[in-house]
């Protein structure tokens, strides 16, 4: 690690190597994104034996979230409230409520006690069009009604092929993140999901996600300062299973895993709430 200093936006340094990795105060995060997966039934099966085998095991201070379709949210935030489960949505709409078929707001998260919302996810960004200034309109619409978002960034192939991932995860940050003050940007989740990963078997190599992980914290620490990125949990997804998540989560700076497959059978689920 290189002794550099680097400067930060309130004028003060600190010691480039001091921050990677520090990972002193920040929350660690296993959460499933079932995605559009599942009967009510077979939803209920899978939470509860989630609930069921996490008495099981003494968590420290790892959350477990879960995150279902919308439909089975009241259901879930019902069993999750007598066990140590969080429940999440994977996606809200921008507005509060009014004239907008088939879409479902924060406050109506809120009133399930919701606690997180996936935002930014890559499958919406590409099957639904959803843009910088939409997404960052989502994440101040959840924030203020006391709902975490869980902000997915990261590249599709051709541009990491083309030396862009960098490029690329710096705009998402800085289009849909940035303009948050310190207090707010706080409450942020962020997942590192490389698309090429996603649903594809090949996970990033710890080497990969580290890397990225890193220049994720580091661009915090300069938006923000040294206290905001080192309470920044920063999740790695994008093929992360039982076998895999041990290595990935062993990495400085990824702080858990938000899991699309794996987390659909409980017991591989569990494997990697216990890897972390
Ligand atoms: P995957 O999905 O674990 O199935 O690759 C991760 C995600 O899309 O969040």
């Amino acid at each position: 690690m290189s002794n550099e200093q680097l400067t930060i936006n309130n004028n003060s340094t600190i010691p480039e190597g001091s921050y990677i990795g520090g990972g002193l105060m920040r929350k660690k995060i296993v959460a499933g994104n079932w995605k559009m997966n599942k009967s009510f039934f077979e939803a209920e099966e899978l939470i509860s034996d989630i609930a069921e085998e996490l008495e099981t095991i003494d968590l420290n201070d790892t959350e477990v979230v879960v995150c279902p379709p919308f439909v089975y949210l009241e259901m879930a935030t019902d069993i999750a409230s007598d066990s140590n489960i969080r429940v999440g949505a994977q996606n809200v709409n921008d507005h509060d409520s009014g004239a907008f078929t088939g879409e479902i707001s924060a406050p109506m998260l809120k009133s399930l006690e919701v606690d997180y919302s996936i935002i930014g996810h890559s499958e919406r960004r590409k099957y639904f069009s959803e843009d910088y200034a939409f997404l960052r309109r989502k994440v101040d619409a959840v924030l203020n009604h006391d709902i975490q978002p869980i902000f997915c960034c990261g590249e599709i192939l051709p541009e990491r092929e083309a030396g862009k991932h960098f490029e690329i995860v710096r705009n998402q940050l800085e289009e849909s993140l940035f303009h948050l003050p310190a207090e707010k940007f706080l409450r942020v989740v962020i997942a590192y999901e490389p698309v090429w990963a996603i649903g594809t078997g090949v996970n990033a190599t710890p080497g990969q996600a580290q890397e990225m992980h890193a220049f994720i914290r580091r661009m915090v620490a300069e938006k923000y300062n040294f206290n905001v990125a080192e309470e920044t949990s920063i999740l790695y997804g994008g093929s992360c299973n039982a076998k895999n998540a041990r290595e990935l989560f062993a990495c400085p700076d990824v702080d858990g895993g938000l899991i699309g497959g794996a987390s659909l059978k409980s017991d591989e689920f569990i494997q990697i709430v216990k890897s972390l």
